[in-house]
């Protein structure tokens, strides 16, 4: 390991959390956003909530989570490619990124004001990211495999 490491940890823990907090709290916001009318005060005020979180402070950190995260597992030593964890990791990795982009697409529809999907919709869409959020931990830390 180099003297960056702890260093290129840092930066990728706090990368993960501003990326997380976006996609705990995007959707959070499109189940308000339904339940007003469109060209409503209230709903451009929400268009500009959804554009500002997501390009402001979702997009780059999930470049910095990427770039980071690159990086760490570049380091000599830091991960055993023979060990299974660091695949589940990377798929739920994918499958965050994966919500990421379908979050910017309805953001995208909402501020076209052709959104159709129900807040029961974005609700159940707001457990996903939790959800891989606790594989990811489990994987990263206790290493089960
Ligand atoms: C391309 C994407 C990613 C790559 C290549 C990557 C890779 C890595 C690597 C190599 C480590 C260092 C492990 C160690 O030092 O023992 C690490 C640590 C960590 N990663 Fe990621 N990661 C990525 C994305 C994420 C995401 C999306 C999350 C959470 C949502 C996350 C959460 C963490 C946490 C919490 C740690 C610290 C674990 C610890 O040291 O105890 N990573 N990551």
């Amino acid at each position: 390991m180099t003297a960056f490491y702890p260093w290129l940890k840092t930066f990728h823990i706090l990368s993960v959390i501003a990326w997380m907090a976006g996609l705990l709290y995007l959707p959070r916001l499109f189940v308000y956003h339904v339940g007003v009318r469109p060209g409503s005060e209230a709903s451009e005020t929400f268009k500009v909530m959804e554009r500002r979180l997501l390009r402001g402070i979702m997009n780059p950190a999930l470049v910095g989570t990427y770039l980071f995260g690159i990086a760490l597992a570049a380091e000599p030593g830091v991960v055993d490619w023979a060990q299974g964890w660091i695949y589940v990791k990377l798929a739920a990795v994918l499958a965050l990124t994966a919500l990421h982009y379908c979050f910017a697409q309805w953001r995208k529809a909402f501020a076209e004001d052709r959104n159709r999907r129900s807040a029961a919709f974005f609700r159940v869409v707001n457990e996903i990211p939790t959800l891989l959020l606790i594989v990811i931990v489990v994987m990263v830390v206790v290493r089960p495999f």
